[in-house]
């Protein structure tokens, strides 16, 4: 990926506009293909409100201080990045995709050939095709299979999950994008890219959802059989708990959002009966005691109101009964004390809270799964190029010399739309 000026090296470099943060990772793989992080600059975001831009100006700037950090700290000149992108402008559905097989051999020109059939749906003069990921394959009706690379057969059909985006949020992320000098090497949903690392493989294959909570936005992602069934994003996040504080104990947002990360707790039931804390409230000279009990009482509502629209929307994906390692939280709010207990009765699944795993070098300051898209987006260019040399793999060699199951899995992975 050309992002970097004045290196052969492989860099990638990943730019994730949330709505209370900008993020710019710059990644390094080294000698064993691990990803190392060698340069990040985060700053805070005024211009987004739940996912979307409502002042170019305020993300443009935002995103040239997070560039900037991330040129200075990793010594190259950034001029262009994966972002991701979340929002109400997202939407995703499953579609079906089938071509004849050209040779008797199914190589990845018959696999290509059977997404663009799948990507073929009727799509809204305002809507853009973000991702075609195959979900699974059936060959000459086998279903259930996994790659079909190498495999012999007539009629090969791939059952597809394909993500859109509104063209209006889309264009208007560039602009702010493109102010600060940036191009756009890709657009990943943002709850792709979290769930890139912070899922396992055995979570995917026996059936999750991943679930970032940011402050705008809470990005849904259902893997099912080690492939990506259902995305949706609820534009609901922390800053709406903030909001309910600071509109509940009548207090400055800023100090709301403070008591919220020091005092916040889900669970009005695990707090402390006696527990209190100081703050001044609008109109108040003085100090006042606020009970956590109180507190807790506020906070509560939101996060079931939150978990509620999640239930609803595993409903509405039809794969209510088929996620049996339940739900992985990460995202910014994920820590809140209660949380998981919330998120466990009100879905009545497992619950884990995750952060961005297997990435290495500059990660101690960012080890917070607040930054699970950032990093996520890192692992996408990482697994895209690979699908890329693989691609030139298979015309080189010819498939029957290829490691048809890694090729598999970056088939699986991701395909861009
Ligand atoms: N310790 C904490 N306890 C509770 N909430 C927290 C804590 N730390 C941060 N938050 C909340 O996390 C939210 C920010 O999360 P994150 O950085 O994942 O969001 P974002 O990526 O900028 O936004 P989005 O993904 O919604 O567009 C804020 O609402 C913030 O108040
Ligand atoms: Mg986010």
């Amino acid at each position: 990926m050309a992002s970097i000026i004045g290196t052969e090296d492989t860099i990638f470099v990943g730019l994730d506009v949330g709505t209370t943060k900008v993020t710019t990772l710059v990644g390094q793989l080294d000698a064993e293909r691990n990803l190392r992080v060698i340069g990040a600059g985060v700053a805070a975001a005024t211009g987004m409100r739940k996912g979307g831009v409502i002042s170019l100006e305020a993300v443009a700037q935002a995103v040239q201080t997070s560039k900037d950090k991330a040129e200075r700290t990793s010594g190259y000149e950034i001029t262009s990045a994966l972002v991701s992108l979340s929002g109400s402008g997202i939407a995703s559905q499953n579609s079906k995709g089938i071509a004849g097989v050209s040779g008797r051999v199914i190589g990845p020109d018959d696999v290509a050939r059977a997404l663009d059939a799948a990507r073929a749906i009727t799509v809204p003069y305002n809507r853009q095709i973000l991702h075609v990921i195959p979900r699974g394959f059936i060959v000459d009706g086998q279903d259930g299979i996994r790659s079909a690379l190498g495999m012999h057969g007539y009629r090969l059909e791939v059952e597809a999950h394909i993500v859109t985006a509104n063209v209006t949020a889309l264009r208007n992320l560039e602009k702010c994008l493109e102010a600060a000098g940036l191009d756009v090497d890709g657009w990943v949903a943002s709850s792709l890219a979290s769930a890139e690392v912070v899922l396992t493989e055995t979570e995917r294959e026996m059936g999750v959802v991943m679930c970032d909570i940011g402050g705008g936005t809470t990005d849904l992602a259902i893997y099912i059989e080690g492939a990506v069934w259902h995305t949706a994003v609820i534009p609901v996040g922390g800053d709406h708990l903030t909001s309910d504080i600071a509109q509940g104990l009548h207090l400055p947002l800023e100090t709301a959002e403070m008591v919220k990360r020091r005092h916040g707790q889900a669970r009005p039931a695990a707090v402390d009966a006696g527990a209190a804390f100081a703050v001044r409230p609008f109109g108040q000279e003085q100090t006042v005691q606020v009970r956590m009990v109180d507190l807790a009482a506020i906070v509560e509502p939101r996060v079931e109101e939150l978990f509620s629209l999640v239930r609803q929307e595993i409903k509405r994906s039809g794969y209510d009964g088929l996620l049996p390692a339940g739900v992985v939280l990460t995202g910014g709010s994920s820590p809140l004390p209660g949380m998981r207990d919330v998120a466990a009765d009100v879905l009545h699944l497992p619950v884990r809270s995750a952060q961005p795993e297997g990435v290495r070098g500059l990660v101690d300051q960012l080890r917070s799964p607040a930054f699970a898209t950032a990093f996520g987006l890192l692992e996408w260019g990482k697994l895209q190029e690979e699908q890329s040399l693989l691609e030139g793999k298979v015309r080189l060699l010819g498939l029957p010399k290829l490691d048809v199951r890694r090729a598999a899995d970056y088939f699986r992975r991701l395909l861009p739309g």
